[in-house]
């Protein structure tokens, strides 16, 4: 895609991925990253909002991708949504006397349990997230919501379309991108 400036943010950065030279590695808290304003095309959250709770801090999340992007520039969330199918699944997933039929009980368990620890209370504030993600200071691009995810592309808002098209155009190969939360 023509990314040349890559990096990744996350409170707990594996000393294999910092030591990859086709990206930069930084330790610390998403709502305080160490960029300056404008810095990117591209901010990636994959799997990871619901880890950055409660709304407040994600609200700050966003407000700091939101001083690191460029005008016109783009944030792309996947997400769990709050859905019936995904409640009945981590309560499905949870009882242990069904994980008995499933592979690598002991390892599924201690994710799942890992995971419904940050996502209980994500799910119920689940309309507040929603709301600063739908209506808050991006423009929503695209939103598809599938079984269990969703796939968000907000944009912040363009100060000039003609400089935001060329500088988001395919032929601009020096364009930056970030991951936020971006994993061990
Ligand atoms: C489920 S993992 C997803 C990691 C990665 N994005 C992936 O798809 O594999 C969630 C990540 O969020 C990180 N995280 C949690 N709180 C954070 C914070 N306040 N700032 C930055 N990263 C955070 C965790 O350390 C963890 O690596």
């Amino acid at each position: 895609m023509g990314f040349r400036n890559l990096s990744g943010t996350d409170i707990v950065v594996n000393p294999g991925l910092s030591a990859d030279p086709r990206f930069i590695t930084h330790v610390g808290d998403a709502a305080a990253l160490p960029f300056p304003d404008d810095s990117f095309d591209w901010i990636l959250i994959v799997h990871a909002l619901h880890h950055l709770g409660p709304a407040e801090h994600i609200d700050d999340v966003l407000k700091e991708c939101d001083r690191v992007l460029k005008a016109g520039g783009r944030l792309a969330v996947l997400d769990f949504p709050a859905s019936p199918q995904i409640h009945l699944a981590f309560w499905f997933f949870r009882r242990k006397f069904l994980l008995f039929f499933f592979v690598s009980e002991v390892l599924s368990r201690a994710l799942i349990q890992e995971e419904w620890y940050f996502l209980k209370p994500y799910l119920k504030e689940w309309k507040l997230v929603r709301a600063l993600l739908h209506h808050g200071r991006f423009d929503v691009e695209r939103f598809r919501q599938e079984f269990f995810y969703y796939y968000l592309t907000l944009r912040k808002p363009a100060q000039s379309i003609a400089a935001t098209s060329s500088r988001l155009s395919g032929a601009n190969v020096n364009r930056s991108l970030t991951v936020v939360a971006s994993g061990v």
